[in-house]
């Protein structure tokens, strides 16, 4: 039986990254925004694995463009939730990371700056990420269009924020600034420092 892709559940509850996010919002986010592209993409893979035991024809290469921007989806919305936490103890930034970032952008408060900025620029709908270069080992910030345009191949994700309309439009309606400067209140860094420890392998 071949895999398909499942809602991963929160490691919080609804109610927990308040006051960033409203129990009604992450709801919605969360059981409808990020099941569909999950129900989209398995909806793709059935009908080309029908397709090919079937031996007939599809419009593979609008499929597989579709099939990109729906597992895009999946993968950063899964992604996003982790970055997140109501834990105080994982709001604590470790040294290897708080380095990582001032080699690069000089400090913490201007990578901020460099990343709320990227993010809050965003054209249409999109994601601001850190993301680590293998070649260089160096943090590059990546604008992510739609949920898998302008990547940089092979980098790994570090640490993502969501800023189309649907994930902040709810309690902020188009107060995307206030949106990306509370989200910095519940940003999980343990998590992305274990991230980058895995990346540096
Ligand atoms: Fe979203």
């Amino acid at each position: 039986m071949k895999k398909i892709y499942k809602l991963p559940a929160l490691d919080y509850e609804f109610d927990q990254l308040s006051p960033f996010l409203s129990k009604e919002l992450l709801t919605l986010h969360h059981d409808k925004h990020h099941q569909k592209y999950i129900d989209n993409a398995n909806s793709i893979l059935e009908k080309i694995d029908q397709s090919r035991q079937n031996q007939a024809d599809v419009a593979l290469d609008s499929l597989v463009k579709d099939l990109s921007y729906n597992v895009g989806g999946h993968v950063l919305h899964s992604l996003f939730w982790k970055n997140l936490t109501p834990d105080q103890q994982n709001k604590e930034m470790t040294d290897n990371l708080k380095l990582f970032l001032e080699e690069e952008f000089a400090s913490v408060k201007n990578f901020k700056k460099e990343f709320s900025l990227v993010a809050s620029k965003t054209q249409g709908s999109g994601w601001g990420a850190l993301v680590y270069c293998p070649k260089t080992q160096r943090p590059f910030l990546m604008q992510i269009q739609n949920h898998h345009l302008n990547i940089y191949p092979g980098f790994k994700l570090l640490m993502v924020l969501d800023v189309w309309e649907h994930a902040f439009y709810l309690d902020y309606q188009t107060d995307k600034k206030s949106y990306i400067e509370n989200f910095w209140d519940f940003v999980n860094w343990t998590r992305v420092s274990k991230r980058l420890e895995a990346a540096r392998k």
